[in-house]
């Protein structure tokens, strides 16, 4: 099972929706952004208020919802087309996860946090913690049509480049929030013979993770549990990485992962979140990504964006801490702050150095 299984009519309608998303991403975006300008002011909401009277911004917005539920539920909409083949998915995943058992470790106990059920995150009903189906959905929906609309491998790429440059002896690696695994083999390739261990809350995009590494051939393992409280011993790992994870917590989670990646890291172990934090462009940058957030029913991008995670790295027990806009497809406009040509995702990454823990004695 290497190719994503769409049918051909699928495909062709999945490229409809990409049109869409070509259409939202320019001329409907730069339409806002003029109505937005005209607003004339510095306040997101009255933006807000003002630009919905121009008739680029209905666009944009209802693109920006609409043709994600087309990409899921339209006619030929992934979470449909996998549906139909739930069974079959299930039975693949089955199979794999009994395929070298010792490389993946679920926990039917483990409690799922609130925020990962109760939020039909990216408008996907039920997200991905359901069943086989939504794994082979999501994985699909992320690896080809997302809303970035940039090759989903370069920022994987960039990540893995980056955790290389901070932590280059590591050999105990945490990629938390895995999904299917994507970013940990990303990380797997560049650390040759270190322990990468992909952690999620939900079991089947793990299964679905250790699948794609047993087809690729790539050594990962994957591990169901919980970013807030990890299974590992205290000081026991060299980097603790994650790749769009934080903008799916609200911020008491990611205060708490901070707390728990500080105590298995060693002291002076790396720390990595790469994600949409920081909003280039103002109040408009703002604005855009906040009705993002509502429209895509992803509230904690929002949340995430809000926090000072440089004071939260810091009261976690970090250093070192830097943090700067790391898009996979750099324009001039976004190194200088400001909007983009084209409305995509904008993704900040943030390293840091863990600060010894003097208390702990051994470490
Ligand atoms: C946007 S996806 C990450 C994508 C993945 N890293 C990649 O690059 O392909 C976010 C993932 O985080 C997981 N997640 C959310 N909250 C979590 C938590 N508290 N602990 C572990 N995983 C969590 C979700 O189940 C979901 O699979």
């Amino acid at each position: 099972m290497k190719e994503a299984p769409l049918s051909f009519e699928a495909s062709a309608f999945q490229c409809f929706v990409r049109g869409l998303r070509g259409v939202w991403r320019d001329e409907a975006y730069r339409g806002s952004v003029e109505a937005a300008r005209r607003a004339g002011s510095d306040e997101p909401a009255e933006i807000e208020r003002k630009a919905r009277e121009s008739a680029a911004y209905q666009l944009y917005s209802w693109l920006e919802r609409h043709s994600q539920q087309f990409k899921y539920y339209g006619r030929y909409g992934i979470v449909r087309w996998m549906e139909e083949r739930k069974d079959e998915l299930a039975k693949v995943l089955e199979e794999s996860s009994k395929r070298h058992p010792e490389l993946l470790q679920l926990n039917p106990a483990l409690e799922l946090p609130e925020y990962v059920r109760a939020v039909d995150t990216h408008q996907h009903g039920g997200g991905i913690w359901g069943d086989a189906a939504d794994a082979f959905a999501y994985e699909t929906s992320s690896s080809a049509y997302s809303f970035s609309l940039f090759n989903p491998r370069t920022p994987m790429e960039l990540y893995a480049a980056t955790a290389r440059k901070l932590a280059p002896q590591a050999k105990a690696i945490l990629d938390l929030g895995c999904t299917s695994g994507g970013s940990t083999r990303a990380l797997a390739r560049v650390f040759p013979g270190a322990r990468v261990i992909g952690v999620d809350v939900c079991a089947p995009p793990l299964k679905l993770a250790h699948l794609r590494s047993l087809e690729q051939g790539v050594l990962t393992h994957f591990r169901q549990g919980n970013a807030e409280k990890l299974a590992d011993a205290d000081a026991s790992v060299d980097l603790v990485a994650s790749h769009w994870l934080y903008h799916e917590m609200p911020p008491a989670a990611v205060r708490r992962s901070l707390i728990e990646a500080r105590r298995v890291l060693k002291n002076g172990g790396g720390f990595m979140a790469y994600d949409m934090y920081l909003v280039p462009g103002g109040a408009i940058g703002r604005w855009l990504q906040a009705g993002y957030a509502a429209r895509n029913n992803e509230p904690f991008a929002h949340t995430y964006a809000g926090m000072d995670m440089e004071k939260e790295l810091r009261a976690a027990g970090f250093t070192d801490i830097e943090m700067k806009i790391a898009h996979p497809e750099p324009s001039p406009e976004v190194q200088a702050g400001e909007l983009p040509p084209h409305r995509t995702h904008y993704m900040t990454m943030i390293t840091a150095k863990a600060l010894p823990i003097a208390a702990r004695g051994a470490t």
